[in-house]
């Protein structure tokens, strides 16, 4: 999927979080975003998914403008999350009294496309063997963003934002995970903006760019 972002401002009130934010995503591109904490990497992750609003600038995702007037509006929005983008967020948004496979399956679910072998492919594929049965509370925080993970990779989206998806991950599992990662959008010729402090993951991205309050330059 391609993704162009044009001049994206985004303040609360007085006070401005970024500005002149132009991003071009090619489909199958692999983008990792860098930036120090709170200069606002997760609102802009948030904004190419159409989940948080912006004072100027456009987000066009395969030529549909997701904001302001003529935009896509709202059900547009939801259809286009549901059927094309996959997220892991910073803070895994597990659903807490569904089973590990639950979770996962999710996404399939909304649209109707259940699929156990897929879900049980997914689970292998980022290490979780034998643990979809379980409920989030009983798995370590590295097992749960891991769960997280499959569950925006599952329905194979055209494009995968993650948000700092190895955080909580001793090396050995993060460089697994990650593996997985971008096996999965690669073999299906997804676009993928990471987000990450990890030198180890964005050393394997296409382009590395670093956030900045006046825009994205090269890292
Ligand atoms: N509702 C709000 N009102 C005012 N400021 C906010 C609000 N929500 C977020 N911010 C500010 O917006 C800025 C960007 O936050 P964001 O979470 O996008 O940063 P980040 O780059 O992802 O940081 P980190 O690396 O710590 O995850 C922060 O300085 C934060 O304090
Ligand atoms: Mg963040």
């Amino acid at each position: 999927m391609s993704l162009v972002i044009s001049n994206l401002s985004k303040h609360y009130g007085e006070v401005q979080v970024f500005s002149h934010v132009s991003l071009t995503v090619a489909p199958g591109e692999f983008v990792a975003i860098v930036g120090e904490s709170g200069v606002g990497k997760s609102t802009l992750l948030n904004c190419m998914a159409g989940l948080d609003t912006w004072q100027s600038g456009t987000v066009v995702l395969d030529g549909m403008d997701l904001g302001g007037l003529g935009g896509i509006g709202d059900e547009g929005l939801s259809r286009l999350r549901r059927e094309k983008i996959g997220f892991v967020f910073q803070a895994f948004h597990v659903l807490a009294h569904l089973s590990v496979a639950q979770n996962v399956a999710l996404p399939l679910m909304l649209l109707h496309q259940n699929d156990d072998a897929r879900v049980q492919a997914m689970l292998d594929a980022v290490g979780l063997s034998g643990l979809g049965e379980r409920l989030p509370q009983q798995l370590s925080g590295g097992q749960l963003q891991r769960v997280a993970m499959a569950r925006a990779l599952v329905h194979r989206p055209t494009l995968l934002l993650a948000d700092e998806p190895t955080g909580n991950l001793d090396p050995t599992t993060a460089e697994k995970v990650m593996a997985a990662l971008i096996e999965q959008t690669r073999k299906h010729h997804a676009s993928l903006v990471l987000v990450t402090h990890s030198t180890a993951a964005s050393a394997r991205a296409d382009r590395v760019l670093r956030l900045e309050a006046q825009g994205l330059v090269p890292a």
